[in-house]
């Protein structure tokens, strides 16, 4: 309907346009016309009736003339059709002008003369009509062709409708097998999907693809769940039915110690277990667009675990060459990755031991490396560190088996190598090389 409204009104106006040229051209060649019956007009005679009224005559309107003489004022004609404002030069072709005369709009076309029998005078004749007779036409036009317009756009709305339904078609084998998929993520692109869908059932593949891996990381996660708080849990049990049973304060005080550690381990593993997930299902689009400087979130970092360190009887320290050391990351993500090498070399380096936090640049990298001078790992288990869960045999200590992981999986999206070395005096070293970016805009602080 609005197409159809909006072609008849492109429509009419074309044609009220196409009608007002041939009747301009009308009004026109009527006042020559009537200039060239005043030229054979014998002096002082006036028109004739007959010619009054064809020139007056109009079936569907009104039409008016009028002739002036600029001596003598009116000579014959309509009083009320006034001549132009700017009267055109003698001899030269008509002026056309829209004016109003008795409340109705009207066009007029005039021209300027030299009286034939008064030689200093000079004649205006003026022919005027009103509008009604250009409008008939131009809606005439009209609704000639309102059924060619209205027959058009009904045969596109039937081409389209049957387009669309006939392209939509080629789509119902795909609907039906999705239909009956129920727990299936495997890629769609099958041979028979048309090509022009093929740019969606790409992308629902992606989507699927990171469904599926995100399903899997679930899975995993409550396996690993279930399995890491299975062992705090039977051993909670086993210490409670203790406290119910025994008296001596000692016993009870060490059934509670038991307790205290067991809670505290099923928490940590579950924290670490979460840490994991998260780092896992990090994509590496995920990472904002950075510009990190290591030389001062570093040492804000090491900064904070420094009282911790103290109470471990442990000395913590910050060495760097680097004034500058810019890289792209996240920086809530770099603190967990620091804290759990910072965290490993304050729990088993052992009192009385140093943990040293080193940062440095050089050709494109910044190193970053934490090392302690404690007992170390044997270096057949050196390429097995970062495994999840993997823990050192006899290593001691509670944990997860998680940290290193969590680290190895943080440091790989930020392109990074994670490296673990044996230092010459004993202790381990875990060294990173992130690759360099270009100093980003952010405020270095003093
Ligand atoms: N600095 C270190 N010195 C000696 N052994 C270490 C050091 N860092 C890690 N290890 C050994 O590597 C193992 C794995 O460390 P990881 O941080 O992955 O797990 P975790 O410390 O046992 O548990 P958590 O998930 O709580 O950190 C540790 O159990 C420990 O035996
Ligand atoms: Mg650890």
């Amino acid at each position: 309907m609005l197409l159809l409204m909006a072609s008849a009104a492109i429509t009419y106006l074309g044609a009220l346009a196409y009608s007002n040229r041939i009747h301009d051209r009308n009004l026109v060649d009527s006042a020559m016309a009537l200039a060239q019956l005043l030229n054979q007009l014998p002096a002082g005679e006036k028109l004739t009736a007959q010619a009054r009224f064809l020139l007056e005559y109009d079936p569907y309107g009104r039409n008016y003339f009028s002739i002036r003489s600029m001596r003598h004022g009116l000579t014959t004609g309509s009083d009320e059709l006034q001549p132009p404002a700017h009267s055109p030069l003698p001899d030269r072709p008509a002026v056309l002008y829209d004016t109003v005369l008795l409340d109705r709009k009207i066009r007029v076309a005039s021209l300027v003369l030299p009286n034939r029998y008064e030689p200093s005078d000079l004649l205006t004749v003026s022919v005027a009509e009103t509008l009604e007779d250009r409008r008939r036409r131009a809606r005439e036009i009209l609704l000639l062709t309102i059924p060619t317009q209205t027959a058009l756009i009904l045969a596109v709305f039937a081409l389209v409708w049957f387009g669309v339904n006939y392209g939509l078609r080629e789509l119902q084998p795909l609907t039906e097998r999705l239909a009956r998929r129920e727990h299936d993520l495997a890629p769609i692109t099958d041979a028979d999907v048309p090509e022009e869908v093929q740019p969606l059932t790409r992308t629902i593949d992606g989507l699927f693809g990171r469904l599926h891996s995100m399903l899997n990381l679930q899975e995993r996660f409550i396996a690993d769940a279930a399995h890491q708080l299975r062992t705090p849990l039977a051993g909670l049990r086993v210490h409670a039915d203790r406290l119910q049973r025994l008296q001596s304060a000692e016993e009870t005080a060490d059934a509670i110690g038991q307790i205290q550690r067991l809670v505290e381990r099923a928490s940590r593993s579950t924290s670490q277990l979460l840490s994991l997930t998260r780092a896992q299902s990090t994509q590496v689009h995920d990472l904002a667009d950075q510009t990190i400087n290591l030389s001062s979130l570093i040492p804000e970092l090491v900064g904070l675990r420094v009282h911790e360190a103290i109470a471990a009887g442990i000395d913590l320290g910050y060495e760097s060459d680097a004034a500058a050391a810019w890289i792209h990351g996240s920086p809530t993500q770099l603190q967990e990755l620091l804290d759990n090498l910072i965290d490993n070399g304050l729990r088993y380096a052992g009192r009385g031991s140093m943990v040293t936090v080193r940062l440095s640049q050089a050709m494109g990298e910044v190193l970053l490396s934490v090392e302690d001078n404690g007992p170390g790992v044997p270096s057949a288990y050196l390429s097995q560190l970062g495994e999840r869960f993997f823990r050192v045999p006899g290593g001691g200590g509670d944990g997860s088996g998680l940290g290193l992981a969590i680290a190895q999986r943080i440091a790989e999206y930020h392109g990074a190598a994670l490296r673990y070395h044996s230092a010459s005096q004993g202790g381990l070293i875990v060294e990173l090389r992130f690759p360099a970016s270009p100093p980003g805009r952010e405020h270095e602080p003093g």
